[in-house]
């Protein structure tokens, strides 16, 4: 591990303008310096470096972060990546922090691992290239899917040979039996590929870890691919076949293709779509979900038709949901595979499949249950619960919304009956989270702590969150921003007092009641630096290791952050108006008129959800009605309010 005072070390030497400008054309535009955005295309410049506040910010697509972030955004590079790339750009000696020999075997082990899956791709590779029978079978199977010879080197793709020559080759390497079998390379001392074309399986860095072997012979009764067993650096559930070359072109797409095969990763990559990877051995986890998460949220499934291929998209689609993804599907025509359409169909075919084929994955699954339950009322209820309960897994209100009103009009039921089904779904889910997580604190008293302030009341459908919670939170935002942007200016009335010093003071009592996930924690930690003679600054923020609370330092310093008024007239923050010149008071009136407004509202929407537990069915529909139209006009504010805040 790099060491934290190596940390600070690079975070004090670096310049963000020199870090970005390695990259970018930048030129001065008052204090700040600005360029074309590397994150996405544009042809006017809305990229902005800010070298006073070290931080950069795109104004069209809405990337920003400190120097670190740039290199881990443009490079792709995971955080210790980036600070050793950086730290080699300036000379910087890196420290690491001395681990314990327990960690330091775990290391070894793992090196060793490496070594071994390098040696064995070498090998494969070798044997594919300068053996008889990898080049009569390996290499003319290649050449008849219609793989170059640059395409094997890239995949690292290979031949393994009957006659136990790996396992052979790695002992005089000096490679014990137990280190090859816990390789997987062997099982009991023997090879344990043997006379298949090999995959490599590569980690995100582009290492290789695993492999996977297909057989050639057609009447065989082995399986068709065997793969690698778990090792310790071949974790099934977060590998993703193909994805150190894909990382890139996803990012860069703002788009991941998911395919089922090996061999539809490096077909579709031959074609140009280099943004594709598979779940490799075995069916699509959340690990791997999250770990195309880091580079887009956008998926598209691109499956075969048959049955098969759309059982798997279902499996699925929550999972994605879930992760607030959005998913799309492609369900290829004839049984095709992707690598069989784009060898047949070619590349604008393929390109049209994903354009214009692609279709929601909830509408999807939403008319393909509907014709399986037509004529059949029963089972339309039955379905009509499966669609809802998918629909639930979207964290995201809005999306939210919008596939409720799609399926009122395909299932043909109205839309508030499915909004309060929704609710009760989603109560529920939010409940055995909950009890999950209770269980868990129980076993540690500190995690207890942790899970309270963790977690957030689930949002519900159409409302955005718990009321009371949410105007905290406002107020919450207000304190945080005005501690990073002028925690250390002296306060209107007394020169010798700093905002945070009169803010922390006046708010002693309570700090341990702010609830807020990223305000909440900004304020703890400020006190707490605080408490131990630590003058932080806005820096602090914007360099936190904590990925949402820098990226809100770096929003509000990038922004000209409005406050409510009360906190505006409280602090003087006129006295600092030239930091804000755009501070405008009819703005800041308006907004406080509509947060009363809101404020009520949502108090009526509450005593309408308690009605709703308790009084008689027959009541409902006229209450779902109050509720909804409170619910138009809470969000017709809300969205006055986006536009006065921004
Ligand atoms: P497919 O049978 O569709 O194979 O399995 P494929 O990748 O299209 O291969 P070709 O085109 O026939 O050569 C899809 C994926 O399922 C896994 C593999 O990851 C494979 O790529 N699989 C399949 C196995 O792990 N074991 C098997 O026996 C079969
Ligand atoms: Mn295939």
């Amino acid at each position: 591990m790099i060491s934290k005072n190596t940390i600070d070390l690079i975070f004090e030497t670096v310049k963000i303008e020199d870090i970005v400008s390695d990259y970018v054309s930048l030129r001065k535009r008052g204090s700040n310096l600005i360029g074309l955005c590397p994150f996405h295309g544009e042809k006017t410049p809305s990229f902005v470096v800010s070298p006073a506040k070290d931080i950069y910010k795109c104004f069209g697509c809405g990337e920003a972060g400190n120097a670190v972030n740039f290199v881990m955004n443009h490079d792709q590079l995971s955080y210790p990546e980036a600070l050793r790339q950086i730290a080699q750009k300036y000379n910087i000696e890196i420290e690491e922090t001395v681990s314990s020999a327990e960690e330091n075997e775990e290391r070894a082990k793992q090196d060793v691992m490496h070594q071994i899956s390098q040696l064995a791709m070498e090998h494969f590779q070798n044997n594919l290239l300068n053996t008889d029978l990898g080049k009569s079978i390996g290499a003319s199977y290649f050449k008849s899917r219609g793989f170059s010879q640059h395409i094997i080197d890239k995949f690292g793709l290979g031949f393994s040979l009957n006659s136990g020559e790996f396992s052979k080759l790695a002992t005089q390497s000096g490679y014990n039996k137990e280190q090859l079998d816990n390789s997987g390379l062997t099982k009991n001392g023997r090879d344990f590929f043997r006379n298949r074309v090999m995959f490599t399986i590569h980690n995100l860095s582009g290492k290789p870890i695993a492999f996977a072997g297909r057989i050639l012979d057609k009447n065989a009764k082995a399986p068709k691919y065997i793969n690698s067993p778990e090792t310790e650096i071949y974790n099934k559930s977060k590998t993703l076949y193909g994805i150190s070359l894909a990382r890139r072109a996803i990012h860069k797409n703002d788009s991941c293709i998911l395919v089922e095969g090996y061999t539809d990763v490096i077909s579709m990559h031959i074609a140009g779509f280099e943004n594709v990877v598979a779940s490799s051995g075995t069916s699509l986890t959340e690990g791997q979900i999250k770990v195309i998460k880091r580079f887009t949220n956008n998926i598209t499934l691109l499956y075969d038709g048959d049955k098969a291929g759309i059982k798997a998209a279902i499996r699925g689609m929550d999972m994605i949901l879930e992760q607030d993804m959005n998913v799309k599907i492609v369900l290829l025509p004839d049984n095709a595979d992707p690598d069989s359409f784009v060898q047949q169909h070619g590349v604008d075919k393929m390109a049209e499949q994903l354009n214009e084929k692609a279709k929601d994955i909830v509408l999807f699954k939403t008319d393909l249950l509907l014709e399986e339950s037509k004529n059949d009322p029963i089972k339309k209820a039955e379905v009509t619960r499966e669609i809802l309960s998918s629909i639930a897994k979207v964290p995201d209100t809005i999306k939210r919304s919008f596939y409720i009103k799609s399926c009122s009009e395909k299932m043909d039921i109205n839309e508030e009956t499915l909004v309060y089904e929704i609710n009760k779904i989603i109560g529920k889910n939010y409940k055995e989270k909950q009890k999950k997580e209770n269980r868990a604190s129980y076993q540690s008293n500190n995690e207890v702590k942790e899970a309270v302030s963790q977690s957030s009341p689930p949002p519900k459908a159409n409302t955005q969150s718990t009321p009371n919670s949410s105007i905290q939170a406002i107020q919450e935002k207000d304190i945080a921003s005005l501690l990073i942007l002028f925690g250390n200016e002296p306060t209107l009335e007394d020169e010798n007092t700093t905002i945070s010093e009169y803010v922390l003071s006046d708010l002693e009592d309570i700090i341990e009641e702010m609830e807020h996930p990223i305000y909440g924690e900004v304020i703890k930690d400020y006190y707490q630096n605080a408490l131990n003679d630590n003058t932080i600054n806005s820096k602090y923020f914007s360099t936190h290791p904590n990925d949402s609370i820098r990226k809100f330092a770096i929003d509000i310093l990038s922004e000209n952050y409005e406050f409510s008024p009360n906190w505006s007239k409280r602090f003087g923050i006129e006295l600092t108006t030239q930091k804000m010149p755009e501070l405008n008071y009819n703005k800041v009136m308006e907004k406080s008129l509509l947060h009363f407004k809101l404020a009520k509202i949502i108090e009526m929407m509450i005593k309408i959800d308690g009605e709703l537990q308790t009084c008689e069915p027959s009541q409902w529909e006229e209450k779902i009605v109050i509720k909804m139209k409170l619910n138009t006009m809470k969000l017709e504010i809300a969205k006055k309010l986006g536009t006065v805040i921004r």
